[in-house]
């Protein structure tokens, strides 16, 4: 995009087009069963006690959710179970309940109270559990050192933390005191975290000196430091946690230690009584524009979702050791380490680092170590450890494992076949869940001890999820056609709204068919009902499990001097799924080298974060555009894949663009 562009681009015209498949797909037709063993114990334990629940859940909504909440415990009882004015969902309304006094008070009292609630290991390798009344008490004691440093209801508080159970503690807090958290993710700059604060004008950061990953030190209040530079910023208090011990700056009358404060505090922190529908979380997600949107979550129907989807998908037990690998910055951290599985009183298994320190076996070892039994990953890890070869986990004993899970992007039937037979030892039923940021927790399921699985779907709709599969009419499309994905009713933790913008809101999710939810994927049903998700079909990419915005990416290259315009495409990845390629013209009398290209992906990294660093820089000489101006990024992408090109391309200004890019080698 232009210069002028980059500022405001308008929510790009979604086109029906779907992603490519990935090449590398193996087609397995093959329907696993759900393991008679793991059946046995199973809440649900066949498909048509599946089928009865979610005939209920969609029919009688009210009634269904209104008893699954009872299971919640509430300060105040709720009246009407729910009220809908698209796009405005309440839920349980009228009820007052807080959300750390159900992941934490309500396990205190009886047999939780010494169980295990997190156990931690950090990527050095230190080990630390805490019981569900340890941290009861590191929670209300951080409640009031928030209150000491002026924290109130309603007041937004960032969180940039490693993975460490003050992570976990500092979001706990929050809720304690109804203030309104925003984790960001430590691969995100300084400049990430200072468009995030301005955009939801917090007063308070949570941080630590640094996190540990792959052996090295992620420097995170040096980033805080940068973010905060300038007069003009709603921040006035800095917690910091020492994790790392190296020097940092301490800014005097802004910074506190975190250590330090709690000697001024005591351990009795009440849980406020707080409305079903308070605000719990901001979480920033990339969208099809250059700026993030802050996905709001609200306290009732977001815990009630966490919670049942852990009872119902995972069928948590009290003596399983559950481990998602997710970062808290991810909605999935959010969902299934923190909220969901200590709402159940479950133990949450939280490791600080990469997968392959100091050697590729290192999630292996700690499933054997901890004797994990539920186990959720992304499709692009288990790709990558089957690159990394079967040798590094047959040192392992992986049998306590008794269900995974995966999350993030569609997995090939390859990677499916070997989770299910080398970390699932082919006893473990797998549930492929597909949700988003947006929908707060699963949507798509299988549910393990009922659903028959087939590698590559998600199959069917979670309890009160009434999925469709449109044409741009909102017609269903007939049974192995592809789709967009909507959602045809409210369901509990779905999103309240985009911070500060209401327009968006309503524009992004529910303008293209009145009345229902539009995810940005698109999908197809199989003629049994499952449904397959192909992927975003907006200008939204799926990075290793992580989503991006091209406009993002396209905004943070042309803010460097060189560039004149820039168009961001995806191609498919064997590893990540996919990767990012970056078409661009540099201005008049700049030399488009390597050296350019370097810097260029360098600079991406510095303005978005690691996150986002380019696979590949493309310099044209110019980019192909409809004669109205518009980018033709259906030939971008076919360019960047090295596929031949199909399509109409009559629109296109100047046919010799194409031939000069699909000429270019790359960076070189
Ligand atoms: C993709 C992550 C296929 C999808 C929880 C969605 C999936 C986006 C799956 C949301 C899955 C997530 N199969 N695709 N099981 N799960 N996706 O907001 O494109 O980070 O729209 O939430 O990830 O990403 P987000």
């Amino acid at each position: 995009m232009s210069k002028k562009a980059a500022a405001k681009k308008p929510a790009a015209k979604k086109k029906p087009a779907v992603a490519s498949k990935n090449k590398s797909l193996l087609v397995e037709n093959r329907v696993f069963k759900p393991n008679p063993e793991f059946v046995k114990q199973a809440r649900i334990k066949s498909m048509a006690q599946y089928k009865t629940m979610w005939e209920e859940s969609v029919k009688h909504p009210d009634k269904f959710f209104g008893r699954e909440a009872k299971e919640l415990l509430w300060q105040k009882p709720f009246g009407k179970v729910h009220e809908w004015k698209c796009p405005n969902s309440k839920w349980f309304v009228g009820g007052k309940l807080n959300v750390s006094e159900n992941c934490l008070d309500r396990h205190i009292h009886g047999a939780r109270k010494t169980k295990a609630a997190i156990i931690w290991e950090g990527e050095p390798g230190e080990k630390r559990v805490l019981t569900y009344q340890q941290l009861h008490r590191e929670v209300c004691r951080f409640a009031n050192v928030l209150k000491r440093n002026g924290t109130k209801k309603g007041d937004r508080v960032i969180i940039y933390m490693p993975m460490i159970p003050e992570a976990a503690v500092a979001m706990l807090a929050c809720t304690r005191i109804g203030a309104i958290h925003s984790v960001i993710f430590g691969g995100f700059s300084a400049e990430s975290i200072k468009d995030r604060v301005n955009d939801c004008q917090a007063e308070i950061i949570i941080t630590a000196d640094g996190g540990y990953r792959r052996g090295a030190i992620v420097g995170l209040k040096k980033n805080v430091d940068d973010a905060l530079k300038g007069k003009d910023t709603s921040v006035k208090k800095v917690i910091v946690f020492k994790r790392t011990g190296q020097d940092i700056h301490i800014e005097e009358g802004r910074d506190v230690w975190w250590h330090r404060e709690l000697e001024y505090v005591d351990a009795k922190c009440p849980a406020a009584q707080l409305d079903s529908e308070t605000p719990l979380f901001i979480l920033y997600t990339s969208g099809s524009t250059g700026k993030p949107k802050g996905i709001l979550h609200t306290t009732g129907g977001y815990l009630l979702h966490s919670y049942m989807t852990c009872k119902y998908v995972f069928d948590l037990r009290d003596d399983d050791v559950y481990w998602c690998t997710a970062d808290v910055g991810w909605v999935t951290g959010h969902s299934y380490m923190v909220y969901g599985p200590l709402a159940m009183g479950a133990t949450s298994l939280m490791y600080e680092g990469a997968p392959n320190w100091p050697e590729n076996d290192r999630f292996w070892r700690i499933i054997d170590d901890y004797k994990v039994s539920v186990f959720y990953t992304a499709p692009t890890a288990i790709r990558a450890f089957m690159k990394w070869g079967d040798h590094w986990l047959k040192k392992h004993d992986l049998s306590s494992l008794r269900l995974l899970g995966t999350v993030g992007e569609p997995i090939n039937p390859e990677a499916w076949m070997w989770y299910h037979n080398l970390v699932g030892g082919g006893k473990c039923p797998i549930v492929d869940t597909w949700w988003q940021t947006e929908t707060g927790g699963h949507m798509i399921t299988p549910i393990p001890g009922a659903t028959p699985t087939k590698p590559g779907t998600a199959t069917l709709p979670f309890f009160g999820v009434d999925v469709g599969i449109v044409d741009d009419l909102g017609h269903e499309v007939p049974a192995n056609e592809q789709g967009k994905l909507v959602i045809k009713k409210p369901w509990p933790s779905m999103l309240r709204g985009i911070w500060g913008d209401k327009k968006r809101y309503q524009e992004t999710y529910w303008s293209d068919f009145k009345g229902w939810y539009f995810a940005g994927d698109g999908a197809r049903r199989d003629k049994d009902g499952y449904i397959w998700i192909i992927g975003r079909i907006d200008d939204v990419l799926n990075v290793a499990g992580h989503r991006l915005g091209t406009a993002e990416v396209e905004s943070a290259l042309v803010s460097h001097p060189a560039v004149a315009e820039s168009a961001v495409v995806g191609r498919p990845d064997e590893l990540k799924g996919q990767g990012v390629v970056c078409f661009v013209t540099v201005k008049e009398g700049i030399k488009a080298d390597r050296s350019l290209a370097d810097e260029l992906k360098a600079h991406v990294r510095k303005v978005i974060g690691p996150v986002a660093t380019p696979d590949e820089i493309r310099f044209a000489a110019a980019l192909p555009k409809t004669r109205s101006g518009k980018i033709m990024r259906r030939l971008l992408k076919q360019i960047a894949s090295g596929e031949t090109l199909k399509g109409d391309t009559t629109t296109l200004e100047d046919i010799n663009v194409i031939a000069a890019l699909s000429a270019a080698s790359g960076e070189d």
